[in-house]
């Protein structure tokens, strides 16, 4: 049980808002989040509040006109992996500050390491600041990654004054600060990790960065529930947040945006983890279908885009008769809710019996999946697994589908069929919507569909 009210010299922090409270309280009066409340010691507040503290630390700005402001003097650095350039926006900014977040265990370490030695190799020395590991830790795994011997500097240090002193004296061309929770700032008094400390260093880190135009990368840990650990503020604080994510039974690992202030948010970056660290993956679509077994029932190629970038991947879907009366329907990789949407559609539009059988779908390689256009491959896969009849072979098929049963255009459908081409695809399944001139050129067969009736002739036959 928490205590119900601080000692004199304690106080209770917000661990998602940062609001403070004397006593202890079940919900945030700042921010409503339940049970966020931690007790922590009161550090000494800066008398003169946040201009002493932060003041001298800012570098001063002038007025200037738009005309006169250069943009090439901000070209941006190359990380060396194509695939983690793509999800920046296309390179690293100078002086902007990136937060990487995901699960313990999934590569973060291991592609930091990877980017400062070819960051070092090109643009000048690195500093690679470890608070969780010690440098033999980082230097051992950097032998298995075979990361020669690059201009990069290893600090495993968790004081901020100390880390921001070495920055000053080896001026790298790149920071990178594993992980921001583990940095704590002599000034507060609280744990690393708490919200206090996690603000302060990374306000001092942006300062930092802004004044001497150094690109800095953060670490940060997740929470259980998979969000980014720490106050919200971080994520204000940064101009870019990007998560890594990827199943840890599978090879592949995906870099996804989800802020950026220098780019686009819906790339994607992928890579496969190796032996030899991570490699880029430059054609996704072959990992995602490379162990498809073609013409089983339930199994449909689903055209989808990432971003820019189109994404063939396999749908699967296993319809078997339930056997506790309540039917139960499972979904990975597509929203839940989305699911059972669809198999209303089918039921009703398309006469299917769907009624007690119990459902469940799956995007191979546990990528996940959320545009609409994936609709109809959902939808396909059902109506494969429930009739034991395969898709036939060589076909590919996007699509959104709406509560009347009817199939609604998607965007960039050329693009989508321009892949499946490419993969040796013969047949596409669009809606008709979206059937163009554009999807014609694309080198592959294309049969435009209205309704969920229509598509699923077109992909099983007549039933
Ligand atoms: P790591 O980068 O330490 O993860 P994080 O920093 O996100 O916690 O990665 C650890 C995992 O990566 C570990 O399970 C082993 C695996 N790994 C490889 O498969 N190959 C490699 O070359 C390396 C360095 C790690
Ligand atoms: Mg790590």
């Amino acid at each position: 049980m928490p205590k119900a009210r601080a000692d004199a010299r304690t106080v209770f922090v917000c661990q998602a808002c940062g609001g403070r409270s004397r006593k202890w309280v079940g919900r945030c009066s700042d921010c409503n989040a339940w049970n966020s409340m931690a007790e922590e010691p009161e550090g000494p507040e800066p008398a003169a509040g946040g201009d002493a503290r932060y003041g001298a630390r800012a570098a001063r700005a002038e007025v200037r006109r738009y005309n006169e402001i250069d943009v090439a003097a901000a070209a941006r650095v190359p990380s060396g992996f194509g695939e983690f350039d793509r999800v920046l926006g296309g390179g690293i900014v100078p002086g902007s500050m990136v937060l990487v977040g995901g699960e313990p265990g999934i590569g973060k370490s291991t592609l930091l390491l990877q980017v400062a030695a070819r960051v070092a190799a090109t643009a000048g020395p690195v500093l690679y600041a470890s608070g969780e590991e010690s440098e033999q830790q980082v230097k051992e795994r950097g032998e298995r990654l075979d990361i020669g011997d690059a201009e990069l500097y290893l600090l495993a240090e968790t004081c901020l004054e100390r880390l921001l002193e070495a920055v000053e004296r080896v001026r790298p061309a790149l920071l990178v600060v594993d992980s921001i929770q583990t940095i704590y700032s002599l000034n507060l008094s609280s744990a690393p990790g708490s919200v206090g400390q996690v603000r302060e260093a990374a306000t001092h880190l942006l300062f930092s960065a802004k004044r001497s135009n150094l690109p800095t990368i953060l670490v940060g840990h997740v929470t259980k529930d998979g969000s980014l650990a720490g106050p919200k503020v971080l994520e204000h604080v940064v101009d870019t947040v990007l998560y890594f994510e990827g199943e840890r039974h599978h090879s592949h690992r995906v870099v996804r945006a989800v802020k950026n202030r220098y780019g686009a948010v819906s790339e994607l970056g992928v890579f496969e983890m190796t032996g030899a660290g991570l490699l880029p993956v430059s054609n996704p679509s072959r990992l995602f279908l490379s162990d498809r077994a073609a013409g089983v029932p339930g199994s449909v190629v689903l055209c989808s885009l990432e971003g820019t970038r189109p994404i063939l991947v396999e749908l699967q879907a296993l319809v078997s008769t339930g056997a506790y009366g309540t039917a139960r329907r499972m979904a990975s990789g597509i929203d839940h809710n989305r699911l059972s949407l669809l198999l209303a559609v089918l039921e009703k539009r398309a006469g299917l019996g769907l009624a007690g059988e119990d459902v469940f779908v799956n995007v191979a390689g546990g990528l996940e999946i959320d545009e609409p256009a994936a609709d109809l491959g959902v939808v396909a896969a059902v109506a494969s697994s429930l009739r034991g009849r395969g898709v036939q072979s060589g076909t590919a098929v996007f699509g959104e589908v709406g509560l009347g049963g009817e199939v609604r255009g998607t965007p960039q459908a050329g693009l989508r069929v321009k892949e499946a081409a490419q993969l040796g695809f013969t047949r596409c399944v669009v809606p008709a919507a979206s059937h163009s001139r554009e999807t014609a050129a694309a080198g592959c067969e294309t049969v435009g569909v209205e309704t969920v009736e229509d598509a699923l002739d077109a992909l099983l036959g007549p039933s």
